[in-house]
């Protein structure tokens, strides 16, 4: 969603705005702007609607040398997207550049009535509030901000400048992050810490309720209650070639052919493949808590919850008497759901930023329920705010379609199901397969995608003028065939719904016709020829079937057949769903859609 950018130093502000703009493109975004300052105050704002280039070209014939300033890639919420409605806004000398949303701004506007307002945003009120409160540089800026945020109903980040303070930036969060860069005689704030890489390794994340006002060389951070707080300076893991495209055409490709990679990452040090344990040290749950697990909640939104269905449905199967129940989090958040005090929350997400999550998140530990997270962004909000967790370690995402993460959510939660398991007393015998294999993955994922890449590529085009698609799998295969249709609609914008196998003949079946194709997830193993009878049934109506397997004598009728060659078993539906993650990728690209920032999506969706 919406990225922020800032610097305050000696080089030329315009330099690091642009190019941290740049490496928040992949968030989403429809339109954005910077604002910098020089050395008398003098603002030079510049905005464009649409993409990065068109702010590019307008700040070429724009050149300056200042030394301070704060940029925004905006995903409209309030207003269209319009130069009008790009960040910053403009209220006296004030400049704000602001994500999140004010929820009560139509109120606040009433009393703001000194202010011309142009835009259709709630921003722009914010930045009319500060300037009610600084009076023209009548107070110092942090106070005014400080002042306004205490009125603010909604969630924010944002930097504020101001013409009459050219020297710093001002900065605040709630629920929308903001981390700090520290350099050498320049300070950096990005919404993201990607922003920052190659500039700084050292940043501050600053937490929810806390203020910053940021020099060239220094930071001040305080609560809006004007408590000092003293900068914790983390290290930023991420390097440069793990946000570019190495090679690839596209991120989502490169994420994809990644993933031995991403989980030789997720397990390491954490599967002892010699005495056949897994041992996960975040959780930081001790063996008697283990062993008192009854009920998982697994929380999460889009693919992170589809992991969380994948993973249930494992865990179930050799874990004793426990309950898992998975939910979509803008969903459970407004339930008035009883969780048994025996219970763990497992709260999945790989920006660690949904808003929704994060929502349930805080409710579930107002019941005094733990909660682990299963995240991949290091520092992030969820990450923060667990009682532990379990990060999944796949680097960083960029592709607006998850694909990598999927893959590590959904193992590191079975490897949590497992280490209850063997808190539990779960025998060695029953829990040795399926450490066995997890162990196996990563080479198992590389072999699986070098085979199918080529063949994929070749089905998908024949595909490629179909606009409807129905997605099938049973048991494991059913979230995995969820996750597929998921990754088809969001990037190729083709109609694709996933149904379990046998609620064809429900309703589904009805769809059936050559308007549609069917992807089918047709895995060995104990339901496979009921499997197999309810793909006769689409058969019988003339169905487009293609027919992902790992059955080596598959010999069905179907239209295209995708190999799965491996002795993977239990696992085998990750499997097929690299061949659902690549049928998206080439299906998007044979249809010339933008892959990896497909229309009106964002990466981290930090609003309900
Ligand atoms: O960052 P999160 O894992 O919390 O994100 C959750 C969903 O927004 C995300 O998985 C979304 O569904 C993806 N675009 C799917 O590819």
């Amino acid at each position: 969603m919406c990225g922020i950018v800032g610097y305050v130093g000696e080089k030329e502000a315009q330099g690091f705005l642009l190019s941290g703009l740049k490496r928040l493109e992949y968030r989403g975004y429809d339109s954005a702007g910077i604002v910098t300052l020089a050395n008398d105050g003098k603002a030079t704002l510049i905005r464009a609607k649409g993409k990065i280039n068109n702010l590019e070209e307008k700040m070429a014939q724009n050149r300056h040398k200042d030394n301070i300033g704060i940029g925004h890639t905006r995903w409209a919420t309030h207003g269209e997207p319009s130069e009008t409605n790009a960040h910053p806004h403009k209220a006296g000398s004030i400049y704000v550049v602001h994500n999140g949303i004010i929820e009560n701004y139509k109120e606040l506007k009433k009393n703001l009535s000194q202010h011309e307002f142009v835009s259709d945003t709630d921003s722009e009120v914010l930045a009319a509030l500060i300037e009610s409160f600084y009076k023209d540089g009548k107070y110092p800026l942090i106070n005014a901000v400080v002042q306004a945020l205490k009125l603010v109903q909604g969630t924010y980040g944002v930097a504020v400048v101001s013409e009459k303070a050219p020297e710093e930036i001002i900065v605040a969060r709630s629920g929308s992050p903001l981390v700090i860069g520290i350099g050498h005689d320049e300070t950096l704030i990005a919404s993201d810490a990607s922003a920052l890489v190659g500039h700084t390794k050292r940043a501050v994340y600053l937490n929810d309720g806390e203020v910053a006002r940021l020099t060239k060389n220094s930071i001040e951070i305080k609560t809006l209650n004007a408590e000092p707080i003293s900068a914790k300076v983390e290290e930023i893991e991420t390097n440069l070639a793990a946000i570019q495209k190495g090679g690839y055409d596209h991120f989502l490709l490169k994420e994809i052919m990644e993933q031995p990679k991403s989980l030789t990452e997720t397990l390491r040090g954490r599967i002892n493949s010699k005495n056949h344990t897994v041992h996960l040290g975040g959780p930081g749950l001790s063996e008697t808590e283990l062993r008192k697990i009854n009920h998982l909640i697994i929380v999460g939104c889009g693919t992170a919850y589809h992991a969380g269905l994948l993973a249930g449905y494992y865990i179930e199967q050799f874990t004793p008497e426990i309950t898992i129940e998975t939910v979509i989090a803008s969903e459970y958040r407004y339930r008035n759901a009883y969780i048994p005090k025996d219970s763990v929350a497992l709260i999945v997400s790989q920006s660690g930023e949904t808003a929704d999550t994060l929502a349930c998140l805080r409710e579930i530990k107002k019941q005094g329920i733990k909660t682990i997270g299963i995240v991949n962004a290091i520092g992030s909000t969820i990450a923060r705010e667990v009682d532990g967790g379990t990060y999944v370690h796949v680097g960083p995402e960029i592709s607006v379609a998850s694909t990598k993460a999927f893959t590590s959510q959904a193992v590191a939660m079975v490897m949590f199901g497992l280490t209850i398991a063997q808190a539990k007393g779960v025998k060695s015998a029953t829990l040795r397969p399926y450490i066995d294999e997890i162990a196996r993955m990563p080479e198992e994922i590389g072999n699986t995608l070098e085979v199918v890449r080529p063949e994929i590529e070749k089905i998908a085009k024949k595909y490629a003028e179909y606009d409807h698609a129905i997605y099938l799998g049973r048991d494991t295969a059913y979230p995995t065939a969820m996750e597929g249709a998921l990754k088809l609609k969001e990037i190729s914008y083709v109609d694709a719904n996933a149904y379990a196998f046998g609620e064809l003949k429900h309703g589904p079946l009805a769809l059936v016709d050559d308007r549609f194709f069917e992807m089918t997830l047709l895995p060995k193993g104990v339901l496979y020829d009921k499997v197999i009878s309810n793909l006769q049934e689409v058969l019988a109506r003339g169905g487009h079937v293609i027919a992902v397997t790992n059955v080596e004598d598959f010999d069905m009728p179907v239209e295209s057949i995708v190999k799965i060659t491996t002795d993977i078993e239990i696992f085998a539906p990750i499997l097929m769903n690299l061949a659902s993650q690549l049928f998206a990728y080439y299906m998007t690209v044979a249809k010339g859609y933008n892959v990896d920032q497909p229309r009106n999506l964002a990466k981290s969706v930090t609003v309900e």
